[in-house]
């Protein structure tokens, strides 16, 4: 097969980073992406091309392409930091050649019809994974797994919020499986059942009425010492406040557009709190080389077997993706994929 020199993406307007903060969701992609051919460079060592599948919309890309995300954009690149797709050149990587993997778009981005990635962030999938479930298998599914281990790592209990995302779900039911009592924040009401099939032994829900008795009911139950937090707003640090002596707030996304007040600096000096970040571009370089093959072998098995899903909103292909993406994301109810 004679390999393309260049491909159809939705490529990144600008380089680097923004001036100044950006939300979680932008009122439009228009001033940053734009839909056109950009060039494939030649295979270095180690790398693969991959014709694309399918890739999803996750809020890490949404800040990625404002450029308020924790590493540079490269202009003239497709966005896209993850998918699944088939490799068809491979320059040293022989063994995936053919093979449906996902990947991540470390060369160049997913949000294409070709991608280029290294071969040792490319998983060969089982026929038993779905193009679905392979296309969100790494970036959620690794960092679900680095989180539970950090939770666990405090006790018997912990606190998670934004808990119907996908990776809240993906949390509550192997926090379930592995026996730990999963205490589920989200800010409306709504998917209270949902979430306790999925794995949560107890829902709050931020904006009712009760939450502050609610919350103190609960905490003192099940007295959780670490909060998951993918959200940074005032009512998670007033969770952090009510937790107990030894409590640590697990910081990992910031859905919030909203800074919290930190209200009482005494409870670091006196009660042992801490705070902490946790990002799986950091995890994953960091963590020994079994390690990593024992969770995507626990990742892979748990869609393979059906115990975790990917719930999808919207599947569109790239010519729609820059107007359509916006809108569907807002409907909050899966992940956005891109066919490209
Ligand atoms: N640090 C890392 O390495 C890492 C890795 C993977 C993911 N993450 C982070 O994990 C989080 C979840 O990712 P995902 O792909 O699972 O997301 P997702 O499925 O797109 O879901 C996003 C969730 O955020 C909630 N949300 C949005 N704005 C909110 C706000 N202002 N206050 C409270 N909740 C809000 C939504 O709640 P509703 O259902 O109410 O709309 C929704 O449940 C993101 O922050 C992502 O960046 C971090």
């Amino acid at each position: 097969m004679t390999q393309p020199t260049t491909t159809l993406a939705l490529a990144l307007r600008e380089g680097g980073y923004a001036k100044a903060p950006t939300p979680q969701v932008p009122d439009s992609l228009a001033p940053f992406l734009d839909l056109r051919e950009v060039a494939l460079p030649p295979l270095v060592p180690g790398q693969v091309l991959i014709e694309v599948i399918l890739s999803p919309v996750n809020p890490s890309d949404l800040f990625f392409v404002q450029g308020g995300y924790g590493q540079p954009r490269v202009q003239g690149h497709a966005a896209g930091f993850e998918g699944v797709g088939r490799v068809i050149a491979t320059n040293g990587a022989d063994a995936l050649l053919g093979q449906r993997v996902a990947f991540l778009g470390t060369g160049t981005g997913a949000w294409a019809q070709h991608a280029i990635a290294d071969a040792t962030l490319c998983i060969p999938l089982d026929d038993a994974v779905s193009d679905i479930d392979g296309a969100a298998l790494i970036v959620n599914p690794l960092t679900a797994v680095a989180l539970v281990e950090r939770a666990r790592s405090g006790g018997q209990a912990f606190v998670v919020n934004a808990a119907s995302s996908q990776l809240g779900r993906l949390i509550l039911g192997l926090a379930r499986d592995e026996g730990l009592t999963a205490i589920a924040v989200i800010r409306r009401p709504g998917e209270e059942d949902a979430l306790r099939d999925a794995g949560a032994a107890e829902v709050l829900v931020t904006n009712a009425p009760d939450f502050r008795a609610q919350a103190a009911t609960v905490l003192k139950a099940h007295k959780p010492r670490v909060l998951l937090d993918a959200v940074g707003d005032q009512a998670t640090a007033d969770l952090f406040f009510a937790m107990p002596s030894g409590a640590r707030w697990v910081s990992y996304g910031k859905m919030s557009d909203d800074a919290p007040s930190l209200t009482q600096m005494g409870q670091f000096i006196f009660m042992d709190k801490h705070i902490e970040g946790f990002w799986l571009s950091r995890w994953l370089p960091s963590a020994p080389a079994d390690r990593v093959a024992a969770v995507v072998k626990q990742v892979q098995t748990r869609f393979a077997t059906g115990t975790w899903t990917t719930r999808v909103a919207a599947e569109l292909p790239l010519h729609q993706a820059l107007d359509g993406i916006l809108p569907a994301y807002a409907t909050s109810t899966g992940k956005v994929m891109i066919r490209p």
